[in-house]
């Protein structure tokens, strides 16, 4: 057992001071120590003249020892660079990894579906801020300081300056178009929207909206019907049924909101639709003559409908979604389960 202490020691001082610098020196080091014939081998060949109750701490050390030869050899096998050896290593029968495929957030595909349905009916995709200032928030829209919409509970303001906020709707985007005096003018305009609410399953401070908006000279309400109903048989089906009721916004003039039939019970009753058959998903109207003023823009030459709705909503009634907190927790089990190219 001593003797074989002694050898090992000497061998691991050689293989410690050992530094090639080149992959013959290696080759050289491999054969001399881990080759066939080499002095790994051999010194394992000695355990049958160790004593029987030495044996196990024998085994310790020369396991060890070959660990050290084999380590310094690793470190170094970079020398090699790229000769066959290292090249014989790769097993090109092997599967490949394959690298999993990410998907789309949910609101983010129901996004680009709303989007390429208007898309094909000739409007194109307009944004704006979203650190967004009074006029083109509020006062352009004809909600004058005092309107009861910029309460101090529903917008976050931008503490070092009073007259900007963070957007509570993309009609913002509708200001920033009719600004631009561009007619006529047919854009969709999807984004992020924030409002003060307490967060729960129903209310968040953030979410997003799709405004949409057409002015030209004898557009009329029922462009806004038609536009709106051939949206939802492509976004929810040919069967589905809408109705429209008189509503009130600031700046649309007949005003309504759009109903769909329930696309989970079809009309007959369910948690959804609060068994009521329908649920709510727009609001529009023919955009307020006030507003078309506020422009420069003569609402007896032109006129124009919009609409502005929740893609969380559409998300909800689409995919039977049932807590808006999912959209933003990034729980990956949650995501998983929609697929889609779109
Ligand atoms: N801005 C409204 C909201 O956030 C939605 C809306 C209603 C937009 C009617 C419109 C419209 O363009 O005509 O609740």
């Amino acid at each position: 057992m001593q003797d074989l202490q002694q050898k090992i020691a000497a061998y691991e001082a050689e293989i410690n001071a050992f530094q090639p610098t080149n992959a013959a020196e290696l080759e050289a080091f491999r054969i001399q120590f881990l080759g066939t014939k080499g002095i790994v081998k051999e010194i394992f060949g000695e355990m049958k003249n160790v004593a029987g109750p030495q044996k196990k701490e024998a085994g310790l050390l020369l396991n060890a020892f070959k660990i050290a030869a084999e380590s310094k050899y690793e470190a170094f096998v970079h020398l090699q660079g790229n000769s066959q050896n290292k090249e014989a290593k790769i097993d090109l029968t092997l599967p490949g990894t394959s690298i999993p495929l990410g998907t789309r957030h949910p609101l983010k595909m129901v996004e680009n579906k709303m989007v390429s349905i208007f898309e094909k009916l000739g409007f194109s995709v307009a944004t704006g801020p979203e650190v967004e200032d009074d006029w083109h928030n509020f006062t352009s829209l004809n909600m004058p300081e005092n309107h009861t919409a910029r309460d101090m509970q529903d917008t976050f303001y931008v503490a070092s300056n009073p007259d900007w906020v963070l957007r509570t709707h993309t009609s913002s985007v509708q200001a920033r178009m009719l600004e631009k005096g561009e007619l006529p003018l047919r854009v969709i305009c999807p984004g992020r929207v924030y409002r003060n609410e307490t967060i729960s399953a129903r209310a968040h401070c953030f979410f997003h909206q799709c405004e949409g908006l057409y002015i030209d000279k004898g557009v009329s309400f029922a462009d806004l019907k038609q536009t709106l109903y051939h949206f939802v048989t492509e976004m929810f089906g040919a069967d589905t049924k809408v109705r429209f009721r008189p509503s009130y916004f600031p700046f649309t003039e007949p005003s309504a909101e759009m109903d769909i039939s329930c696309t989970v019970c079809g009309g007959s009753g369910c948690n959804l639709c609060k068994h009521t058959g329908w649920v709510e998903i727009l609001g529009c109207g023919m955009v307020h003559p006030n507003m078309l003023r506020n422009f420069g823009i003569d609402p007896e030459v032109y006129s124009g409908f919009a609409f502005g709705m929740g893609v969380e909503r559409i998300t909800q009634i689409k995919y039977q979604v049932n807590d808006l907190r999912l959209y933003s927790q990034n729980d990956l089990r949650f995501l998983r389960q929609f697929q889609s190219i779109e």
